[in-house]
């Protein structure tokens, strides 16, 4: 008993909470990061909250994230209980892989996906084409708009989609297929509705779930996305040939044919629409959200922006369309494309992860159960470690000879066991679409209108407000 109660001493402070809802009104749901930057001045960098019955302990600073997702990985590597999604059906060995708890049907999950975005090019010169291709159109969609303002937000959000729906579902979509661009804003919208106040009331009170209200739209849109996936997964069933498997769909059909008959596995129909979505979502709002950043980081930095252009004119020219190999040679592009992701900061506390085991972080004690907040933003911007945190400042990433630096505190993708599984393919994008968009075009604020603001909206990612834009061929 002393020795519990000696281990629970070393339990990390927080602030006070109040019958049921906890600490709940401490936070700022709308932006979490600032809530949790802000407490944690007051409480150190490893805190404790409680939302209703659920403790949570956060993590700030890059010390304390280091020792966290890298040496203790596993120790933290199991996900919370989501009543809302089990709601859905998403539990036990159908949870897709952004939700799964840590086990073995999360990681054969994991492995399978990893090798097989690999096989449909991950990495290869096969995707590489595909997603010039694809930066290709996404020009010509731009040069389209024949440099009047508009909002790039939906056709960036179909180019990036384009090369995840290419390797799951085997097909691009144009950008002006209605069905296609329901499926994206339903995506888009059922993200915003996972975040706010409202979701974690249902998590904590999930008997909410069975009363009529505005809520059970967020039940619904799930729904409706899963009715679009299984439309696809059916139509992939009826002409599928084992010997040739022509994206992700016939490859977990082939799992799941070589599972039949195991109680255990996690290669299931239902877990095959759950990983498509995961994959389909997280591969999309992400990659899209990060470019959208990437052109308003331009408009608000012309130097910056004719650095740029520069520099792919001195490596590339103006006719021969920008490859991954090009990227050796451009550090300054680099360094701007990491910039837009720390500055921009796109996942901010990431995903909610949770303790596998009792453990020790920072000496404090984090008990088995209790779910950890790894605020990557306060690393991205942790003021000990950048020199200037809350600029956007493409030197972060060049030494003084002007090639490109490594930072160990760079982590948008998270680390450790849980690290982004797209991480590859995301960079690859982000290098081809913002260099083929910035070699064909000189990016403007179109006149008359306002400078674009730079706070963030938060709905997982964090994203510019909607914002015009004109492209004016170069
Ligand atoms: C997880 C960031 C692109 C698939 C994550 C996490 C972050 C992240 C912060 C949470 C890690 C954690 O729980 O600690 C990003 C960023 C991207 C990006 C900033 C683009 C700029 C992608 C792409 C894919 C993808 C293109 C699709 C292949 C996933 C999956 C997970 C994940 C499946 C869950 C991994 C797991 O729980 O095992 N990502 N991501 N992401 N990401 Fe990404």
């Amino acid at each position: 008993f002393l020795k519990r109660r000696k281990t629970w001493n070393r339990y990390p402070p927080g602030p006070s909470s109040i019958p049921f809802l906890g600490s709940m009104l401490q936070m700022d749901f709308r932006q979490p990061q600032v809530s949790f930057t802000q407490l944690s001045k007051k409480f150190g960098n490893i805190f404790s909250l409680q939302i209703c019955w659920r403790n949570l302990v956060v993590l700030n600073g890059f010390e304390a994230m280091k020792e966290a997702l890298i040496n203790k990985s596993e120790d933290i590597a199991d996900r919370p209980r989501f009543p809302l999604y089990e709601h859905m059906g998403i539990c036990g060995n159908s949870a897709g892989l952004v939700l799964a708890r840590y086990g073995r049907a999360w990681k054969d999950l994991r492995r399978f996906s990893l090798s097989t975005l690999r096989n449909f090019g991950m990495g290869k010169k096969s995707l590489e084409e595909r997603i010039i291709e694809e930066a290709g159109f996404l020009n010509s969609a731009f040069e389209s708009e024949e440099s009047q303002p508009f909002d790039p937000h939906f056709i960036i959000n179909n180019a990036v989609s384009n090369v995840i729906c290419s390797i799951t579902f085997g097909n691009r979509f144009e950008y002006n297929d209605k069905r296609f661009q329901k499926l994206l804003h339903m995506f888009e919208e059922s993200m915003k509705l996972a975040t706010g106040f409202l979701p974690q009331m249902l998590n904590a009170v999930p008997s909410l779930m069975h009363l009529p209200g505005p809520h059970q739209k967020i039940l619904e849109i799930p729904k409706q996305i899963m009715r679009c996936l299984k439309e696809i997964a059916d139509e992939h069933k009826e002409s599928w040939d084992p010997a040739h498997n022509r994206d992700f769909i016939d490859a977990f059909l082939g799992e799941i044919e070589k599972a039949k008959g195991s109680q255990e596995t996690t290669f299931n129909e239902l877990n095959l629409l759950f990983t498509t979505s995961d994959l389909f979502s997280a591969g999309t709002e992400t990659t899209s959200t990060t470019l959208r950043w990437a052109l308003l980081f331009m408009l608000l930095h012309p130097e910056i922006q004719s650095k740029v252009h520069a520099e792919i004119d001195r490596v590339i020219g103006r006719d021969r369309r920008p490859e991954l190999g090009d990227q050796v040679n451009m550090p300054f592009t680099n360094a701007v494309i990491h910039e837009t992701l720390r500055c921009g900061d796109i996942v901010p506390i990431a995903l909610p992860h949770m303790a596998y085991r009792d453990t020790e972080i920072q000496g404090f004690f984090i008990p088995k159960g209790v779910v950890i907040i790894t605020n990557l933003s306060s690393v991205l911007k942790d003021e000990t470690y950048w020199e200037k945190p809350h600029q956007f400042y493409p030197e972060h990433f060049l030494n003084a000879e002007g090639q490109f630096l490594k930072r160990e505190a760079f982590i948008p993708f998270s680390a450790g066991r849980r690290v982004c599984l797209g991480e590859q393919l995301a960079r690859m994008e982000l290098f081809i679409f913002f260099t083929t968009l910035m070699q064909r075009f000189t990016f403007l604020i179109p006149e008359n209108q306002p400078k674009p603001q730079l706070k963030p909206c938060f709905a997982v990612t964090s994203s510019p407000h909607p914002y015009q834009i004109c492209a004016k061929l170069r």
